[in-house]
């Protein structure tokens, strides 16, 4: 079967992570790019080996043999191109988080629909070869039944000036870090239904930059009884930082994504890169390899353009984007109000899911 040719709408950071692991993917390949920024998309196309480079993404929709839309883009931009490349009959690679609120991801999982095309929820951590080990042994009972499990993301902040903007980001790093958490949960327990939410946050750090919270924990009770605990963070110093412990009734397991397996190294000179948002290189640093890998983006790639190719089932979907973004609007209601929040729980329409929590 041909390889699956994929149109890459945004050229920052993750698009950056897209672009290098698709290369490692022979299922795969980026065929065009979009962004605004001029002469952005033809530099990041030269960079990449990728063939067409467009300033409106909307040209780049129009290409025939595009059969996936990957969407790198600034949240409060998810939902419009999610809509429009369901109308040019693309399949659709969403970012985390899915959208800003309940009702642009309804209306992004009803386009997608009607257009019998996919909506694919871009969560690597789904995907990192350590995490799926880690589901593995829950999955073969190696832990007993596993009622509890701790995720954590963190690191000192954001690299652009969106992610701090709550009207265009929605909320802070609940949002930002805090999906990636709660949605690592619900998968290693097989995404049983949420019982209740109880959430604190706030900003400890960062209160000239953004009135989002900087420090978030959030507790998901699920009925089965099992309890998903998710800490983030964008005012913890020294890298990013991506850990989870399992228990179980009869075992445990951690692990920790980047240091776990990273060099320990000395260097009195400093170097060129050690890891993610670490602010320096000089003296005791953990130097990580085969990065991309190792938080599973090549992986994500090739499994959804399997999917495309008909031979696999999205195993993270537009569907279970909404439900990380329904929890985390219970997360700001349960800050916002210091109370629990059960389940069933219809958030008030709000315009982003922090003012739950600050108001607008
Ligand atoms: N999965 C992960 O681990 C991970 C990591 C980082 C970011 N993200 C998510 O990816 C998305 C993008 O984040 P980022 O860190 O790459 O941000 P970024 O600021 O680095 O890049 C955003 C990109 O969007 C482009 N853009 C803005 N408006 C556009 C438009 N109208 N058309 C085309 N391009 C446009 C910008 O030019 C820029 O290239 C966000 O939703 C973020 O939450 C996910």
């Amino acid at each position: 079967m041909s390889t699956v040719k994929i149109g890459l709408i945004g050229t920052g950071f993750v698009a950056d992570l897209h672009a290098t692991a698709a290369r490692m993917v022979p299922e795969a390949e980026i065929a065009a790019v979009a962004s605004p920024t001029p002469g952005k998309a033809g530099h990041f196309a030269k960079e990449h080996g990728i063939q067409h480079a467009f300033e409106d993404y909307r040209e780049l929709l129009k290409l025939k043999d595009i059969q996936l839309v990957t969407l790198a883009l600034p949240n409060h931009l998810h939902a419009q191109a999610c809509l429009d490349a369901a109308k040019a009959g693309k399949h659709v690679v969403c970012e985390k988080p899915l959208c800003r609120t309940l009702e642009e991801a309804d209306r992004m999982i009803a386009a997608c629909r009607q257009a019998g095309v996919l909506l694919m929820y871009a969560e690597e951590l789904c995907f990192a070869p350590k995490y799926v080990r880690a589901k593995k042994l829950v999955d073969e009972g190696a832990l007993g039944r596993a009622f509890l499990v701790k995720q954590s993301e963190e690191h000192f902040g954001p690299h652009s000036a969106w992610f701090w903007d709550v009207d265009k980001s929605g909320g802070g790093v609940l949002l930002d870090m805090g999906c990636h958490s709660i949605e690592f949960a619900r998968w290693v327990f097989g995404k049983p239904r949420v019982k209740s939410v109880f959430a604190s946050m706030s900003t400890h750090v960062h209160r000239d930059k953004t009135r989002g919270e900087d420090h978030s924990v959030c507790i998901v009770e699920y009925e089965t009884g099992q309890v998903g605990l998710a800490e983030n963070s964008w005012a913890k110093t020294g890298g990013v930082d991506d850990r989870c412990e399992i228990y179980g009734s009869s075992g445990f397991t951690r692990a920790d994504l980047l240091r776990g397996s990273a060099l320990l190294t000395y260097s009195e000179s400093g170097y060129g890169y050690a890891v993610e948002k670490a602010a320096t290189t000089k003296g005791y640093t953990f130097t990580m390899f085969e990065e991309i890998w190792n938080y599973g983006f090549p992986q994500e790639i090739a499994h959804f353009a399997r999917c495309v190719q008909g031979k696999e089932t999205p195993i993270e979907t537009g569907e279970d984007g909404r439900e990380v973004l329904k929890i985390m609007c219970a997360a700001y209601e349960s800050a916002g109000t210091g109370k629990r929040i059960d389940w069933p729980y219809e958030p008030r329409k709000v315009d982003k899911p922090i003012d739950l929590w600050r108001g607008a």
